[in-house]
């Protein structure tokens, strides 16, 4: 045994937590891709980008930048057996303050999205006699959010206890760990994922109007192909999707017993996630185009993005149907919570082992401490009247800049700085896996992803320099988006100073 294989063989043999079956993992893997992201996020990206002509760059950003960065995190998770504090500093030390970037990217996700899942939970109830009314505009932004345009952190009672809610259930789940808590979880929620979804796009598309919204999110225009935007935003979206660049698959992957075929599992997840992705987009359309088609107006008019999808056009859609939308509703806005739940329970996952790995804590104490820690900031920021608005930036700039940021540079060191792991890194992932990594691979990461992850990176930092994001008033940009990013980089520096562990 090399004194590197023996290294690697001593971080396997710890006292670490593992799935009970290589199956467990790859439906938490397929849990932690299934997200928000894919419910209202991709099929309005898609159709925004060119409709079915997007999921061409769409499958070459999965495949020239989304799966080979997902075997990458899945190697360095193995290999090096951590999340990516620990595994980043194994692989080369100073590099363990890049794992804490991550860690510090998964805390400011797991804020907001805890916010989004909340309303959605919400949004499940007020689905039972359609509460919202004739206006859901009106209904999400003065009713229910009690939104304010400008700073206002005035607390917003029931938004307040819908988070309490949510993080205690997520922080219900993380205590009972690995095995009892994630795993199992995840076999309860998937299955339920896939009934509840499958049963609403089998509803969906059998609704009058359904082939109106399916011909405008298929029919391919082909122009848009020549338009850059349209491949930042295949690119952009991946990493989101597939739950990469920010360390939840470092640390899934860290959880395997040393003999698991990594390539495999990888093509399995990210399958599962790019179907899951299109059905959705199927299942959205179809109810849009039953929209249109009620109220008389093409597809592109009742498209709107994000936030506005879910909890504004979805409810109208839903008021369509009459006394029968309820059905409809509970099933739409329950995906989304079952989806998302077991996303946020991989997000926080990576700084709840970050600690136990570094300082030895115990899983009890690193899920009160760190899941309480962000629970309180959560509960504090987006329970109150800005929360919608602070929701938005710490979402654009945590995903346009924190992943993007993060991938790059593990992908540039591994490939360009210390140019050997990569070959150690293939070696290893060749020795357990069925599909062999080789040229293609390394040749991506050399040159394809980190030279897409630049200019990506570059043309969004130069236009919100030039023209920041929104209309928010710069106290919020600068507090709210930039700040993001401040306490992103001083997180690496400070936290990368509690590197007892990695130490040793
Ligand atoms: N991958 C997760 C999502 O799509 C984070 O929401």
């Amino acid at each position: 045994m090399t004194a590197q294989q023996e290294n690697s063989a001593n971080h396997h043999s710890g006292s670490r937590e593992n799935w009970s079956a290589r199956s467990g993992f790859i439906m938490a893997a397929i849990g932690s891709a299934v997200g928000l992201g894919n419910i209202w996020r991709f099929p309005y990206v898609a159709f925004e980008n060119g409709g079915g002509a997007f999921l061409v760059p769409y499958l070459i950003a999965l495949f020239t930048a989304g799966l080979p960065l997902l075997f990458l995190d899945y190697a360095i998770g193995h290999k090096y057996h951590g999340a990516p504090p620990a595994a980043y500093g194994r692989l080369y030390k100073p590099a363990s303050s890049l794992g804490w970037w991550q860690v510090m990217v998964s805390l400011a996700i797991s804020v907001y999205y805890a916010a989004v899942l909340a309303w959605a939970a919400r949004y499940m109830l007020f689905s039972v006699g359609q509460e919202w009314g004739e206006d859901t505009e009106q209904f999400l932004f003065s009713t229910y959010l009690d939104a304010s345009k400008g700073l206002d952190f005035g607390i917003v009672p029931h938004l307040f206890y819908g988070l309490l809610i949510v993080w205690a259930f997520v922080m219900l789940i993380l205590y009972g760990g690995v095995k009892k808590g994630v795993e199992l979880s995840n076999r309860i929620f998937m299955p339920l994922l896939f009934l509840l979804f499958g049963v609403l796009v089998i509803k969906a598309i059998r609704l009058p109007g359904a082939e109106v919204g399916l011909n405008a999110f298929f029919t391919p225009d082909w122009n848009a192909m020549w338009n850059p935007k349209v491949w930042l935003a295949a690119y952009g979206h991946i990493f989101f999707s597939l739950s990469v660049g920010f360390g939840i698959m470092v640390t899934y992957a860290s959880y395997l017993k040393p003999r698991t075929n990594l390539t495999g599992s990888g093509m399995v997840v990210g399958f599962a996630n790019s179907s899951f992705e299109v059905l959705a987009g199927i299942g959205v359309f179809a109810a849009l185009g039953f929209m249109a088609q009620a109220s008389g107006v093409e597809v592109k008019e009742v498209v709107s993005s994000g936030v506005g999808l879910a909890f504004v056009v979805f409810p109208k859609i839903i008021s369509s149907m009459g006394s029968g939308g309820d059905v409809f509703g509970v099933l739409f806005f329950a995906s989304l919570v079952v989806a998302g739940i077991t996303s946020m329970v991989s997000i926080l996952e990576v700084p709840i082992c970050a600690f136990q790995d570094t300082l030895g804590w115990s899983r009890t104490k690193a899920v009160t401490l760190v899941c309480g820690g962000a629970a309180v900031i959560s509960v504090l920021l987006f329970s109150t009247r800005s929360s919608i608005a602070l929701v938005d930036l710490v979402d654009h700039f945590a995903n346009n800049i924190g992943i993007v940021l993060g991938a790059l540079a593990s992908i540039v060191l591994v490939s360009w700085f210390k140019r050997p792991l990569l070959k150690n890194l293939e070696a290893h992932v060749n020795e357990v896996s069925t599909i062999r990594l080789g040229r293609g691979w390394e040749w991506m990461l050399t040159f394809v992803t980190p030279a897409v992850l630049l200019v990506s990176l570059v043309l969004v930092v130069v236009k919100l320099a030039r023209e920041g994001y929104g209309d928010y008033p710069m106290v919020m940009q600068w507090g709210f988006g930039w700040g993001t990013v401040a306490l992103f980089f001083l997180g690496a520096v400070l936290l990368n100073r509690l590197r007892k562990e990695t130490d040793q």
